[in-house]
């Protein structure tokens, strides 16, 4: 039997306010709108509302049409924080960044839960869906709410329930199943089918908790696996094994194996980041996450390794890495994305500039302006190829043209197997 605010949230037309229009909160309202809902989209950037409010979408995964669609049919876009009054549902997307010392920074998501405390009323239910450590709900968004007098559960419903969208995926955030874990049975309850209206499918957990965890799990097992196999392909290269043969082959198991392969190291918001909120919440409760510390480990050593390998293809070829012009091919952290937070790509290129080589980039889909930003000098994707000495290939963006690459570069380093999917064979490419 569902509650009277769990009926509501089921069958009227109610609105959702969404806090912070990125990658996460951004395709959210829309998919609302796309759903028949109202939402009211904020954002502290006065920059990126106007852009927004012009229909110009900066994620991939909402297109300019999309945006204006919705724009159209119901979807507020605003930098002032007093219209989420409006809204029936606020859903918290901000940032989760960790701290110098590793340690989960909390700021976006407190000065989010304060904009919550702001406009909060009778019925209203809050959920957040940064990724963040076991316990953040309770401790910062449910006395957010309860600050001027209303009860969670009777007055107030409080959720988290995490984003699992992966940008440039083909799965969008409407189509992968919602994991939802309220502070409560009541609050979860309510939380879940606000959400059913919004996504194909809901998965509720008992408490905010579970979900919390939830989330870092699936990232800690990506982590972990990714550091596996990282380790397994330095092994292979020093006993002369193609690690990419070796896991196809693994791969053909129909049962207990899934194929993850090396790469110059993990990128991006969540890998890299994830783990660490658990590690850093076992550290409060005394316990060591080993599997976590090694994972890290590995994977921050191999764009160092990356570096090396290339240095060990030019000594084949007598040459110095000081003073050699090299080509990096890619650095956003993940093919056909523009997002190059946290990439490995960035770590192995400075590696190689701080031993004396020459560095220029390619990268079609992050663009000349940004790889200007970073330092380096950019090429074109019609600039001639000659002169450098070897490229590597960091990040496999579907519009690169890798036979010219092979073709015009004597030597190439390929550390994401991209040669080898697209079935093609050069005597001069290598594989990580
Ligand atoms: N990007 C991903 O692939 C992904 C996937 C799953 C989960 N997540 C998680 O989702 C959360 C959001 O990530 P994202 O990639 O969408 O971030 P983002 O940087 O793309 O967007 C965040 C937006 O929030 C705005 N903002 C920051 N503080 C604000 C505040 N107090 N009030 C209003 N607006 C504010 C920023 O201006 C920005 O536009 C993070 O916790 C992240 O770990 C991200």
């Amino acid at each position: 039997m569902l509650t009277e605010r769990a009926r509501f949230f089921a069958e009227e037309d109610w609105t959702g306010g969404v806090i912070g229009l990125g990658y996460v909160g951004l395709p959210l309202a829309v998919t609302m709108v796309d759903n028949g809902l109202k939402a009211i989209g904020y954002d502290r950037s006065q920059a990126r509302v106007d852009l927004l409010n012009q229909g110009i979408s900066p994620v991939e995964d909402v297109s300019d049409e999309e945006l204006t669609t919705a724009l159209a049919n119901g979807l507020e876009i605003t930098a002032d924080e007093s219209r989420l009054a409006a809204s029936d549902a606020i859903f918290i997307c901000v940032p989760s960044p960790l701290g110098r010392n590793r340690e989960p920074d909390l700021s976006y998501i407190r000065s989010a839960a304060d904009a919550v405390a702001g406009v909060v009323q009778q019925g209203m239910l809050v959920s957040l869906e940064s990724t963040t450590y076991p316990g953040t709900t309770e401790d910062i968004l449910v006395p957010a709410v309860s600050r001027n007098g209303l009860i969670v559960d009777e007055d107030v419903f409080v959720a988290f329930s995490p984003e699992r969208v992966s940008p440039g995926a083909e799965m969008k955030t409407g189509d992968i199943p919602k994991v939802v874990g309220g502070v409560s049975p009541v609050s979860t309850a309510v939380a879940a089918e606000a959400y059913k209206r919004v996504v194909a499918s809901v998965h509720p957990v008992s408490s905010a908790r579970a979900a919390e965890m939830a989330k870092l799990l699936e990232n800690t097992y990506r982590a972990v696996n990714i550091g596996l196999i990282n380790e397994m392909a330095q092994l292979a290269h020093e006993l002369d094994i193609s690690i990419w043969e070796v896991v196809d082959a693994a791969a053909t198991k129909p049962f207990g194996f899934q194929a993850f392969y090396p790469g110059p190291g993990v990128g991006g918001h969540c890998i890299p980041l994830d783990p660490q909120f658990l590690a850093w919440r076992a550290k409060e409760a005394n316990f060591a996450t080993r599997f976590i510390d090694l994972a890290e480990q590995v994977n921050t050593k191999m764009p160092l390794y990356t570096a090396t390998r290339v240095g060990d293809l030019l000594n084949e070829a007598g040459l110095p890495i000081y003073g050699t012009k090299i080509l990096g091919v890619g650095i956003a952290y993940k093919p056909d994305v523009a997002d190059d937070r946290e990439s490995a790509s960035i770590e192995v290129l400075r590696e190689l500039e701080r031993r004396g080589a020459e560095i220029a980039v390619l990268d079609p889909v992050v663009g000349a302006d940004r790889i200007a930003e970073h330092g380096f000098a950019p090429v074109r994707a019609g600039d001639p190829l000659e002169g450098y000495a070897i490229a590597v290939l960091l990040t496999d963006h579907a519009v690169l043209d890798l036979k010219r690459l092979a073709t015009e570069v004597p030597v190439v380093l390929d550390t994401r197997g991209a040669y080898r999917r697209a079935t093609l064979e050069f005597d001069n490419v290598t594989v990580l």
